[in-house]
């Protein structure tokens, strides 16, 4: 059983032929109102996967509020602990360009998940094989959270996106870290070589299509990206750290584990919206055995 503590946005998501500069108006191709949030792609890309969910979290008392958890159970992901607040739910601005996107965040219910609502939900925590975080939710609830499943001895795999507010002295509390190379330069610096052999099977970085890296504690793997043409690379890490997560309580090794998610990022992006390409686990097993589902 995973739980995953983090944030439900809306996306506001615009597919554009080209990115508008200061003061210019452009037309946009599309226009979706997509759910999304770190956490929530994360709970969808486990879960389709395969494996069973817990979503902890904050919308607002509003129809993005509603849509986001009717999405969630729709994918079998259990939401008791998303809570209803009094503040709006978090979007998203999206804006997609060929493989690019730029993204806005509009923290809203969010950031109303407090330690207390971590303390009702301490029994799930308890009780989980793994519990995944992100950065999209306040830093004292994080720390909170982080320190009670250290208590309780449950891994953590946190996914320090976005790049803010992290603390080096978390990583006492974390099994698996999973930047992507600007965030790791933004928290780390840029020597990769070294950070990964400071932090063997723990830290991952994460390089797009080049896939991904990580020390095994004597010699550094790279597990190469699977090629594919992206359509929207929204939510491709959020994809990578579900398939992680699910791939490691299933009881995969770290290199099988990170070559499932990288084949479940692929999959991921051949597809609009952040959940939209999310794969199953035959999609995923189709791919690995190199023929089509
Ligand atoms: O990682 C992609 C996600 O980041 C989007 O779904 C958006 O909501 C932002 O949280």
């Amino acid at each position: 059983m995973i739980t995953v503590i983090g944030s439900l946005n809306m996306d506001l998501a615009v597919q554009m032929n080209v990115f508008p500069t200061q003061g210019e108006t452009v037309l946009g191709e599309l226009f979706k109102t997509i759910p999304g949030g770190k956490g929530a792609n994360q709970a969808v890309a486990a879960a389709r996967l395969g494996s069973q969910v817990t979503m902890v979290g904050c919308v607002g008392e509003d129809s993005f509020g509603d849509t986001m958890r009717s999405i969630l159970q729709q994918e079998q992901v259990n939401v008791d602990a998303v809570n209803k607040v009094s503040v709006p739910t978090g979007i998203a601005n999206i804006l997609v360009h060929e493989n690019d996107n730029r993204i806005i965040v509009v923290p809203g219910a969010n950031y109303e998940l407090k330690p207390f609502h971590i303390d009702l939900v301490k029994e799930q925590i308890k009780n989980s094989q793994m519990v995944i975080m992100q950065l999209e939710i306040p830093v004292e609830t994080t720390e909170y959270a982080l320190k009670m499943c250290k208590a309780a001895n449950v891994p953590v795999l946190f996914n320090p996106a976005p790049a803010t507010n992290f603390k080096k002295e978390w990583m006492d509390y974390i099994s698996y870290i999973t930047p992507n190379e600007t965030e790791c330069s933004q928290l780390f610096g840029e020597d990769f070589e070294q950070l990964l052999k400071q932090y063997p099977n723990k830290m991952i970085i994460t390089l797009g299509s080049d896939g991904a890296r990580f020390y095994d504690g004597e010699h550094h793997i790279h597990v190469p990206g699977y090629m594919t043409t992206a359509v929207d690379t929204t939510g491709a890490g959020d994809t990578f750290n579900g398939a992680l997560a699910h791939a490691l309580v299933d009881g995969q090794s770290l290199d099988e584990a990170v070559y499932f998610a990288n084949i479940a990022g692929s999959l991921s992006v051949e597809k609009f919206g952040a959940q939209g390409g999310m794969p199953t686990l035959n999609a995923v097993y189709a791919r690995l055995g190199g023929f089509e589902e």
